[in-house]
């Protein structure tokens, strides 16, 4: 048998693993189901909503347990296999527990020229975990993740499906896991490069001086 169907590329979780939310935990508020009605509103059918009101599941709960898409599928009046696809397809939605802060670390091409792998594994050393692991205290989940769209400002991770640092170098990575033990999560910098010269009044780069994305690009140590 070929390796890669006795070794699948994507390891799906169990189907029908033990509930971890109690009973009497798994259901939305009353402003939940609202909310959920709201976007139900704005599609041709409710699970045109199936997104949001899994992230908001995800939100509330802190991962997506089988119960808990359940729960978002019987809300939406949707087949639980079609909520289960979607929970599946995007790795931003948690399927299993994860620590506090989420860090993915980006090795997609830009990220991986400037020292993307480099990043990760110094992450990996300083938390003493392997990406995909959560640390012990259950504070940071290290991943590898696929191009975060932020290629000009490589190497970049994102913290849990939110913030991006830029330019990442191994000081920056010491100073974010010192601030995230203490809750103190960087104020979000901008994604990408201006992309229209002309509404940026002729100049690229008018809000350089509002942020410290565009810092000088380190060298990967593995390309010295
Ligand atoms: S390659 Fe890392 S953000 Fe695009």
């Amino acid at each position: 048998m070929a390796d890669f169907i006795k070794h699948p590329v994507v390891e799906l979780p169990e189907r029908k693993p033990e509930p971890v939310i109690p009973a009497d935990q798994l259901h939305f508020s009353e402003d939940e189901k609202k909310q959920i009605q709201t976007w139900i509103s704005r599609y041709p059918t409710a699970d045109g909503a199936v997104m949001r009101a899994l992230w908001l599941a995800q939100e509330k709960f802190s991962f997506l347990p089988p119960e808990v898409i359940q729960l978002v599928a019987d809300e939406l009046g949707m087949p639980y296999a079609k909520a289960y696809g979607v929970a599946t397809f995007y790795t931003q939605y948690f399927k299993e527990k994860k620590g506090k802060y989420v860090l993915d670390v980006c090795t997609c091409f830009s990220c991986q020229l400037c020292g993307g792998f480099d990043m990760l594994h110094y992450l990996e050393e300083k938390l003493g975990v392997h990406k995909g692991e959560t640390t012990a205290d259950g504070v940071f989940t290290v991943q590898e993740a696929e191009c975060l769209g932020a290629c000009g400002s490589a190497p970049m991770l994102q913290i849990t499906n939110g913030t991006y640092v830029h330019h990442l170098t191994k000081d920056k990575i010491d100073a974010l896991v010192d601030a995230l033990r203490e809750d103190k999560v960087p104020a979000f910098t901008s994604v990408t490069l201006p992309q229209d010269e002309d509404e940026m009044g002729g100049n690229r780069r008018t809000d350089v001086a509002a942020t410290e994305s565009y810092g000088v690009c380190p060298v990967s140590e593995t390309t010295r």
